[in-house]
């Protein structure tokens, strides 16, 4: 198809009037297509990575009657519990699963498809095989290889009559499964924006989506379309994301969609563990990590690869040759430098078949042992077990196949999981808005990989809020002012979380833990309407010191409240003195804002609202170059009752943040440049031929989120003064105003940053690997050199000094 002389290729279009009409097309010139009559934006279409879950545990048997502890311990952290002692379990009302699929045929979900069953229908975007090739639609949602959305969907509808005496939040609703992953591999927003438009047209209520990648910008394409949804009524829930490690500015799209509700994870209080029990010593039962025992029967003596506990590397190597034939042992190894993987191969060796290893100070946590039968056991657990062995102690171990369940008490319970994304988003937007249970969570998984399984992540976290979003609209009705309401009264009724369970640290960060923990009953049953549940004060360019709420009494007797300020931990979001964000836990100053309300106690009376106006003043005393981003809680209570608003801003401006790494910090020299296909630095006037792999590579980070990277082609001795990098061989200063570029090699908008992890996420190339301009059209033989530009967060696009700007040494083009 050809248009006013553009190349471009129409791949899918989409009409769906009020929430995306539009088309994905392979398009040479963006600038030329934005003048088309209609055409209001133009986004990238971004490739989202299939949900990995934090840590994963596929539950090994049903046999044991004593299971389970309780996952409904997330039930009673949220007040779901109550809920379902009043019989409110969501009937009625529609899920969109917007996810792996679901294993319909797991009887805890149904055991089939179709209208008359839990799951009532959906549809197959991409079939088993698809990863990035051509999607094979079919109209069976089935998953038996992957199992992420047969979790997320038994976290809302696990039916309670199961052998795990769990249940989903609202099980009595019904779901549509939007199958958008093979088993494996990554989806486009365009597949995305599909499922979600077919979501709306099917009727669904609510539509959710554990997915998403880091993004820190609200304006991706499915994040524009999941907040038009929202608008209109329905309740979308998305993850915030599981890069929590990576720092601030850095919650995931399509979660960062302006009207969605974005989900952070807080952990469990228990994790339902498995005791082991001692023999020849007294001592008590050992817990091991495993949802359900280990299959070993009879009392087995236990054999340790070290009697020295401080060893780094046990099992790293072959085991000595005079080690004896381990198979009648439990073979004791200490954690440390290998794969678990690793030592298990080195004990199997030698004919080992059970292990336990020992933590290192690493945490006691799931880990990844293969196919061998082996978990993990606290360190002072290794470390008694090892030093009776080494006293010549005949020790050894059972595993009792029933009755040896433990709630094991999460050291981190009740606390946000630290790998919950942190927000806000660059344009300073409120994610996560609120947090649910997400860390070690039991629940239903395809019946050919284990029925059961014990997942986390934010991914876990979300379809709770759909579970919650249902039982509010079995409750008051599926109108629109209940759905676009519902994030507001979500947060309003929420749970204060703590950074710590420390006595004297301050409340974590609102840009992690979001409004805090969602309270369903409180939020189901409020009589008062707290509005609105986000105030942003935003950076200090554009700072909103004067901000209000209303308080409205929908109750039936007057109620008087006082107001009162509960500042959260100041997060100092960048490392000090440094142009590079802190990488999380995140940490907090308690240094905090301080706010003047207009009043501070008052009566309402039934059918009244009464209008509050809060003057927020930020905290002083901070390095302003880790850039502190405050936030914390407006809370309006009495004896019996209590609401908040929460609040965010920060202390600088986000446009005096620099975008572009200029430093040699990643790569030992300073950035950006210019690269052959091997990788070498090019700091000179190089020649290209473009035949085979001879063209230049521009290597880059960025430090921040930009709206906006331009690389353009410019003449070598262009008069311009670039602010990143000034080279002593470089032309004379000029302005780039004055200057006109000779064509653009590409454009993209709202960027996200990179990390410091060599993940993928860690840097960005621009490969030239052909002498063409982004139209397409051939760049004649020549000496030119690349101009890149970056704005600057809350930059004016037409201002060239809120770009920051780099010019490469001279590249010839010397084509055949
Ligand atoms: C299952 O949970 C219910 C309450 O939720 C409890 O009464 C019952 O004892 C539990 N059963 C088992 C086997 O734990
Ligand atoms: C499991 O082991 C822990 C730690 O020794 C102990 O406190 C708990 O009572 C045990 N529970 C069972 C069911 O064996
Ligand atoms: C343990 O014993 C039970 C009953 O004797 C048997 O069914 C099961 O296969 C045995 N398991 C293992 C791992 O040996
Ligand atoms: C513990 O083991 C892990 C590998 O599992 C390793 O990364 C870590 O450095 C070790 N910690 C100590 C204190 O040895
Ligand atoms: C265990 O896994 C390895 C590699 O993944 C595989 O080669 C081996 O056959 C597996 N063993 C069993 C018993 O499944
Ligand atoms: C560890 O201690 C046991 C019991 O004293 C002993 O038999 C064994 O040889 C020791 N192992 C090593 C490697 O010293
Ligand atoms: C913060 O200010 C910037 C600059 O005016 C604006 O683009 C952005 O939308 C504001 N954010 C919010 C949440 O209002
Ligand atoms: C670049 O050129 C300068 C002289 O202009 C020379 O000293 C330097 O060695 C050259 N660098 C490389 C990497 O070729
Ligand atoms: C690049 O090619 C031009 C024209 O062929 C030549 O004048 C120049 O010396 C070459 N530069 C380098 C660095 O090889
Ligand atoms: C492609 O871009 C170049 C550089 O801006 C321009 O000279 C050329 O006319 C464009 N070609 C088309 C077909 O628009």
């Amino acid at each position: 198809m050809r248009k006013r002389e553009l190349r471009f290729e129409v791949q899918k279009e989409f009409n769906s009037p009020g929430l995306f009409v539009g088309s994905v097309v392979t398009l040479s010139d963006a600038a030329k297509v934005m003048e088309i009559p209609g055409v209001t934006a133009i986004r990238p279409v971004k490739l989202i990575p299939a949900p990995q879950p934090v840590k994963k545990h596929i539950v090994t048997g049903l046999d044991d009657p004593q299971i389970p502890p309780d996952s409904e311990s997330t039930h009673v952290l949220t007040g779901v519990d109550k809920l379902h002692a009043e019989g409110i379990f969501g009937e009625g009302i529609k899920i969109g699963i917007i996810d792996t699929g679901i294993d319909f045929t797991n009887p805890f979900l149904g055991g089939g498809f179709g209208p008359g069953f839990k799951v009532i229908g959906g549809f197959d975007f991409v079939g088993d095989d698809f990863s990035t090739n051509t999607p094979q639609p079919d109209p069976n949602p089935l998953d038996q290889c992957n199992g992420h959305g047969t979790h997320v969907a038994g976290i809302i509808g696990a039916d309670p009559n199961n052998p795990f005496n769990i249940s989903g939040v609202a099980f009595k609703a019904s779901i549509n499964a939007y199958r958008i992953f093979g088993c494996t591999g990554v989806v486009g927003d365009d597949i995305i924006i599909e499922a979600l438009l077919r979501g709306v047209s099917d009727g669904n209520d609510i539509l959710t989506m554990s997915l998403g990648g880091a993004d820190g910008w609200t304006e991706s394409s499915s994040s524009v379309v999941s907040s038009r949804i929202a608008a209109t009524g329905k309740i979308v829930t998305i993850a915030a994301g599981n890069d929590g490690s990576k720092g601030s500015w850095y919650t995931s799209g399509p979660g960062n969609a302006i009207n969605a509700i974005s989900v952070a994870s807080l952990d469990n209080t228990i994790i339902p563990l498995q005791n082991a029990t001692v023999h020849g010593v007294a001592h008590d039962p050992i817990t091991y990590f495993a949802t359900f025992p280990l299959p070993i029967n009879g009392t087995l003596p236990i054999f340790a690869t070290s009697n020295d506990t401080t060893v780094v590397d046990d099992a790293c190597n072959p085991l000595p040759d005079d080690t004896p034939d381990l198979s009648p042992f439990v073979v004791i190894i200490k954690r440390g430098t290998c794969t678990f993987v690793q030592k298990l191969t080195n004990v199997a060796a030698k004919g080992g078949q059970v292990a336990l290893i020992y933590d290192n100070g690493s945490g006691f946590s799931d880990i990844d042992v293969g196919n061998f039968t082996a978990t993990l056991i606290q360190e002072a657990d290794g470390d008694f077990l090892v030093n009776e062995f080494a006293s010549g102690a005949q020790v050894s171990l059972s595993f009792p196949q029933s009755g040896a369940s433990f709630n094991f008490p999460d050291a981190s319970g009740g606390l946000i999981s630290t790998f919950t994304s942190y927000g806000p988003t660059n344009d300073f937007f409120f994610k996560p808005a609120v947090a649910a249970p997400g860390g070690n969570i039991l629940s239903t998984f395809p019946v050919p990989l284990g029925t059961f399984a014990v997942l986390s992540g934010t991914s876990m976290a979300t379809p709770f809020i759909a579970g919650v979003s249902a039982l509010l609209f079995s409750v008051k009705g599926t109108a629109p002012e209940v759905g676009v309401g519902a994030r507001t009264l979500f947060e309003t009724t929420a749970q204060r979380i703590p950074s710590s369970h420390t006595d004297g640290d301050p409340l974590q960060t609102v840009t992690q833990q979001g409004a805090g923990l969602v309270d369903a009953f409180k939020a189901i049953h409020a009589d008062v309407i707290v509005s609105p549940g986000e105030l942003i004060t935003n950076d200090t360019a554009h700072f909103k010191s004067l901000q209000t709420f209303t308080v409205k009494n929908v109750g039936i007797s007057s109620k008087s409240f006082k107001i009162s300020h509960i500042p959260a931990g100041t997060a100092l979001t960048f490392q000090p003195g440094t142009i590079f964000p802190a990488d999380g836990p995140v940490p907090l100053s308690t240094s905090s804002a301080s706010i003047k309300f207009s009043e501070t106690s008052f009566t309402v009376h039934p059918g009244q609202t009464q209008e509050i106006t809060a003057h927020i003043t930020p905290p002083t005393g901070l390095d302003p170059t880790t850039f502190p981003v405050f936030s914390g809680f407006i809370e309006i209570s009495n004896a019996d009752e209590s609401y908040q608003v929460s609040y965010l801003g920060s202390v600088g401006s986000l446009k005096d943040v620099q975008v572009v790494d200029d430093t040699d910090v990643f790569f030992g020299v300073n950035l950006p440049v210019l690269t052959d296909s091997a990788g070498n630095f090019l700091l000179n006037a190089t020649n290209f031929t473009f035949v085979g792999d001879d063209f230049p590579t521009v290597l880059m980070r960025l430090a921040f989120g930009t709206p906006k990277l331009l690389f353009d082609l410019v003449g070598p001795g262009i008069n311009l003064k670039t602010t990143l990098n000034k080279r002593s061989d470089g032309p004379p200063s000029g302005t780039f105003a004055q200057v006109p570029t000779l064509g653009s090699l590409f454009e993209a908008d709202f960027q996200s940053r990179n990390s410091d992890v060599d993940d993928g996420t860690g840097f960005n190339t621009l490969a030239i690997s052909s002498p063409e301009f982004a139209n397409g059209t051939t760049i004649p033989n020549g000496a030119y050199r690349i101009l890149l530009r970056a704005l600057k967060v809350t930059g004016d696009p037409t201002k060239e000094e809120d770009f920051e700007s780099w010019l490469s040494p001279v590249i010839g083009i010397n084509a055949p």
